[in-house]
């Protein structure tokens, strides 16, 4: 099953002002369980336990909400690949997990949970990487946006695989180009 958004670069969203993007607390975990099983397809319960258990490891978990109803979601984990196995990928935080629900894309939510998850990292001096399918071309421009680099394809992340394509790992830093576009743009709409 493929599930990326349709890829149009021609169609570009006006993003919602009243948006709010916050670390999520375990009342979120339900709706944010939603998100992933419409996402991915798996049974709610299952997403719940899986987003319990990554909680409880130290997992951190973001919400963008629109008058109090959670419309999106994104996961930043610390990974270590070259411990477990894994080749060319460093020990870091990597984002993970982004989903926004259908009904409320390309209207910035994307964009506002990334920037945060970004700062968040930043804000501890690191840098923040992040794998995805080369095939999601939606995925890569907004994270390309945001400031994100191409390290490599010649890696391997332990439990990560890309359906149908090869993966591709991005990195970014606090000093990132797309990340003054960013706040350039958000200036603009303010
Ligand atoms: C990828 C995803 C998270 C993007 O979220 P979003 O809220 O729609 O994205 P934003 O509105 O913040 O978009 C920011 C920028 O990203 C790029 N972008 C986002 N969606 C795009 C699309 N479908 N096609 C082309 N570019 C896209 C654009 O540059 C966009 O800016 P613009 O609208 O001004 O042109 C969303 O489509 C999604 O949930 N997809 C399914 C899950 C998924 O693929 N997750 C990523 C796994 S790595």
């Amino acid at each position: 099953m493929l599930y990326f958004a349709d890829y149009e670069p021609d169609a570009h969203g006006v993003p919602l002002p009243e948006l709010a993007v916050r670390r999520a607390d375990p009342a979120d975990l339900p709706v944010c369980a939603a998100l992933m099983a419409e996402r991915e397809g798996d049974d709610q319960a299952a997403w719940l336990d899986r987003l319990q258990f990554w909680s409880a490891a130290g997992q951190q978990l973001f919400v963008a909400e629109l008058g109090g109803r959670v419309i999106g979601c994104a996961r930043l984990s610390w990974l270590t690949p070259g411990a477990e196995g894994g080749r060319n990928a460093p020990d870091g935080w990597y984002l993970n997990g982004i989903v926004v629900a259908r009904g409320f894309r390309r209207r910035g939510l994307g964009r506002a949970l990334t920037l945060a998850r970004c700062r968040w990292v930043w804000e501890q001096g690191g840098r923040v990487y992040f794998v995805v399918n080369a095939r999601n071309r939606a995925s890569i421009d907004l994270h390309r946006e945001v400031g994100f680099r191409e390290l490599t394809r010649d890696f391997v992340v332990p439990g990560v695989t890309f359906t149908g394509g090869e993966g591709i790992l991005f990195s970014a830093d606090a000093s990132g180009q797309g990340q003054q576009v960013t706040e350039l743009r958000v200036r603009a709409a303010g």
